[in-house]
């Protein structure tokens, strides 16, 4: 168990291939509790391989019932082995942030409702419908396997702000 760096935008990791999951083995298990550990650290609900610099097709998702106070009251700790898309419906306006580009909110476009199929960690196979923030999630995860970033969906200009502010944040907290 251990909590990894997180790989901050901009970085070639990021935008890297993934190769697909072909092991499903103890090192698979030890990588994805090294996963929530890192996400639950920073805070996030969601976290994709690459993100700690391993270039595979993994993700992880926790989306926690809370009470008014913010306390978590139910985990809901989701793997996602070789995922994929296959069904997309309808369009919603969603506020999102990403661990890998701290400090930056923006309002992107995602499909409402999704089908998606993935395999578990003993590699059984899926397939689950998601609507809500679930479905969000997963296609804002997915992206990161494709080398894709939701800073990605926005104009030229904005995403060069972003890219300049960050770079300028990476030297203040000596970010490689
Ligand atoms: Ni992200």
């Amino acid at each position: 168990m251990s909590v990894r760096d997180i790989v901050i935008f901009p970085d070639d990791r990021l935008r890297a291939p993934t190769k697909k999951v072909t092991e499903f083995d103890d090192q698979l298990k030890a990588l994805v509790q090294d996963m929530f550990d890192s996400m639950y650290y920073y805070d996030g609900i969601g976290l994709a391989a690459p993100q700690i610099g391993v270039s595979k097709r993994l993700v992880v998702i926790d989306i926690p019932d809370s009470d008014e106070q913010g306390n978590v009251l139910e985990h809901h700790q989701k793997v996602l082995v070789n995922p994929e898309i296959t069904f997309k419906e309808g369009l919603v306006d969603s506020s999102e942030g990403c661990l890998s580009v701290p400090e930056t909110n923006e309002t992107v476009q995602r499909a409402e409702r999704i089908k998606f199929k993935y395999q578990d960690l003993e590699g059984n196979e899926h397939e689950e419908e998601a609507d809500g923030l679930w479905a969000i999630c997963v296609q804002h995860e997915l992206d990161h396997l494709s080398g894709h970033l939701f800073i990605d969906y926005l104009g030229t200009f904005k995403r060069d702000r972003i890219k300049k502010r960050l770079v300028q944040f990476k030297k203040e907290h000596k970010i490689k």
